[in-house]
């Protein structure tokens, strides 16, 4: 193929041999969410672009440089979602789930995203997230069901060596404070500041405590705390969710340069850090988000949520053997081309109807390639057809781990199996 109409730099084809290891994950996933009473949601893949201005931020690096938008015929301004995050609070404020009298909303989400990042290992344009968002409390026991959620898909993935940071960046008055003392402990800083740094002093500071540039992180150690500008509220609401982490035995840093890239977060952030996956170690991000549903549009309602990296859990997972070995039965049909009939085929379908995975040839070759074939596709029987079987009526079937072999009648086939 010519090379010019290759898949686009920073998006993947997944195969059949990974596609796999993709639908185990996912079924644990749908299996765990539903277990813990969240519900399915599914947003369109291209929203308005204005949805993502409002929530993520204007001044942030996605809105800023990582979004995929475009005009359409009609002029519209779109994107494709960079996040789920605001997509789902717009569909919960458009179908009404805020009338349900002050319950708790719970939906989950397994969706493909875009971001127009700069590929390396780890990082694509077009990935997967799942996540989940609780919207209705404002109380600390849901930002722990969220964060014990989160380990316990993790961890029943089969992921280790994994890192909890967490913050609070509190309240928004509290925030403000917090921003203008960290500007001017920074002012006397600014000529050893990188280009990017000195932007984000007048637009985004809190994301400059983010830097990777050893200078900056130098600077930063004296910086002034966020921590010290939480209200009495705020210190009550984190220090209660670290408390009962720790009585939980889950290990956690409080790293309070965490401040995380998307701007709609109040009060308590966290991220899951891997060791097993190199420089793009974040496996999940999440926080809290009070004022997102009243800037959107809603009544003001208080959520809580995460979502992790799938294409980085696979990465993190690619040394293992995470998914069990398909130990049920399955068959390949071999037969000699002529033999392949109408009584053949419906043998087949019935087969399969009994929920058994059967393969079967239409290239007419020979009995021993399509053994071969039986040995490639990892069948637990072979069902041999060749020239005597057909006089006779019979069937070879053959067990591909004993190595047993026994003669039945044709018309046997679906009473054998179907034990
Ligand atoms: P986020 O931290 O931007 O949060 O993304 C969450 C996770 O998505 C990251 O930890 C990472 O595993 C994965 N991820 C992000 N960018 C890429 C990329 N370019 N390639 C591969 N994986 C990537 C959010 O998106 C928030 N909406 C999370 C949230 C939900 N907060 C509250 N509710």
């Amino acid at each position: 193929m010519k090379n010019s109409l290759h898949s686009i730099k920073g998006t993947r084809d997944i195969l059949p041999e990974d596609s796999i290891k993709w639908r185990f994950i996912e079924n644990k996933i749908h299996e765990i969410m539903e277990n813990w009473g969240y519900g399915e949601i599914r947003t369109p893949v291209f929203e308005k672009t204005q949805l993502f201005k409002r929530s993520v931020g204007e001044e942030s690096d996605i809105v800023l440089k990582q979004m995929y938008s475009f005009m359409d015929q009609s002029k519209n301004n779109l994107t494709l979602r960079p996040e789920l995050t605001a997509p789902v609070m717009r569909a919960y404020i458009q179908h009404n789930m805020e009338r349900n009298n002050g319950a708790l909303n719970k939906l989950y989400y397994i969706d493909s995203l875009f971001r127009q990042e700069r590929p390396q290992a780890g990082r694509f344009r077009e990935f997967s997230q799942f996540g989940a968002e609780a919207i209705g409390s404002n109380n600390p026991e849901q930002d722990l069901e969220m964060i014990l959620l989160m380990l316990h898909i993790l961890k029943d993935l089969g992921l280790e060596n994994l890192n909890i940071l967490i913050n609070s960046v509190g309240s928004v008055s509290c925030r403000n404070n917090y921003k203008k003392d960290l500007v001017k402990f920074l002012q006397p800083y600014k000529n050893k500041l990188s280009e990017s740094s000195k932007n984000r002093l007048d637009k985004n500071p809190l994301r400059i405590l983010d830097s990777k540039d050893l200078d900056e992180i130098e600077i930063l150690k004296k910086a002034p705390d966020i921590f010290d500008y939480l209200n009495r509220e705020d210190k009550e609401h984190f220090n209660l969710i670290l408390s009962t982490m720790k009585e939980f035995k889950i290990d956690f840093y409080r790293d309070p340069k965490l401040v995380r890239g998307l701007d709609y977060y109040s009060r308590t952030i966290f991220e899951v850090i891997s060791s097993d996956i190199g420089a793009q170690s974040a496996i999940c991000g999440g926080g809290r988000y009070d004022s997102l549903i009243e800037k959107l549009g809603g009544n003001p309602t208080p959520a809580v949520g995460f979502a992790a990296g799938i294409d980085r859990i696979l990465i993190a997972l690619s040394k293992k053997s995470f998914f069990e070995k398909n130990s049920s039965r399955s068959i390949q049909m071999v037969c000699l081309g002529e033999s392949l009939n109408s009584n053949v085929i419906n043998k087949i379908l019935e087969l399969r109807k009994l929920g058994i995975k059967v393969h079967f040839d239409t290239l007419r070759r020979s009995i021993k390639i399509q053994m071969r074939e039986a040995n490639k596709n990892n069948v637990s029987h072979a069902i041999i057809i060749g020239k005597n079987e057909i006089e006779k009526n019979k069937a070879q079937i053959k067990d591909l781990n004993s190595g047993n072999q026994v003669e039945i009648e044709f018309n046997e086939i679906i009473n054998y199996f179907d034990k």
